[in-house]
């Protein structure tokens, strides 16, 4: 395999000409797709809707070039097709924690899905505090006479946690400031008031079905 480096130009022209664009809208289509479809699945059996909503995207070549840098990688475009996982990201937004799972068990029942990683940041949650469940998927993309397996990173997680990961998006741009690092640990002690609110609204949901 031809090992390139490629500058910015190159990694932008070489995407923006590629089939990537095209498989990897189609794939953000089927993923949502899918999304809606255990939705109203999911909705005969509780009666309720599971799934708030859906959002996704294509990584930016800016993005992709700070992430190879950020990484380490040479940032060619067979590099970046291999290593960087989340170069089509979907996420959707979940009404409860215990609905995140359900959703994520339904879609492992799915024979045109491969979870090639799955990794739980609301059991263990990141340093920063960030909470959600993120499979690493790969589904089958049909294109000029050829089907590929087309990577992306779905990311579930409540309202709760979606709101939370907005505010600390924000502060990240502002890092390097000195008032950052305080804000950074305020925030990392609201992730905890987070947790705790999305289990109780669990436990209040269950009473009012109850009653
Ligand atoms: P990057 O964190 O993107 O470099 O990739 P990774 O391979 O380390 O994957 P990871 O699972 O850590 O994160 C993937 C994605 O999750 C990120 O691109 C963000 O969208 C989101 N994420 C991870 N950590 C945080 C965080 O601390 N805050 C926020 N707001 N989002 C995060
Ligand atoms: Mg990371």
């Amino acid at each position: 395999m031809a090992v390139s480096v490629f500058g910015a130009k190159e990694i932008i022209e070489g995407f923006e000409d590629s089939s990537f664009l095209v498989t990897g809208r189609c794939a953000i289509d089927i993923l949502t797709a899918k999304l809606k479809i255990v939705d109203a699945e999911l909705f005969l059996e509780l009666g309720r809707n599971v799934l708030v909503h859906t959002d996704g995207r294509l990584k930016s070549a800016e993005s992709i070039l700070s992430k190879c840098r950020k990484k380490g990688y040479a940032p060619t475009y067979e590099n970046v097709q291999e290593k960087l996982n989340d170069l089509i990201g979907v996420r959707a937004v979940c009404s409860f924690e215990d609905d995140v799972y359900r959703m994520a068990e339904v879609l492992k029942t799915h024979k045109d899905l491969k979870i090639i990683k799955r990794k739980d940041y609301i059991k263990a949650p990141k340093s920063s505090g960030y909470r959600s469940l993120h499979l690493i998927v790969e589904i089958p993309v049909y294109f000029q006479e050829e089907r590929r397996w087309v990577r992306a990173e779905l990311q579930l997680r409540t309202p709760a946690m979606d709101f939370w990961a907005g505010v600390d998006h924000q502060l990240r741009y502002k890092k390097g400031k000195q008032e950052a690092v305080l804000i950074g640990e305020e925030l990392k002690e609201y992730s905890q008031v987070i947790a705790e609110l999305d289990k109780k609204m669990v436990e209040l949901r269950g009473r009012i079905e109850a009653m």
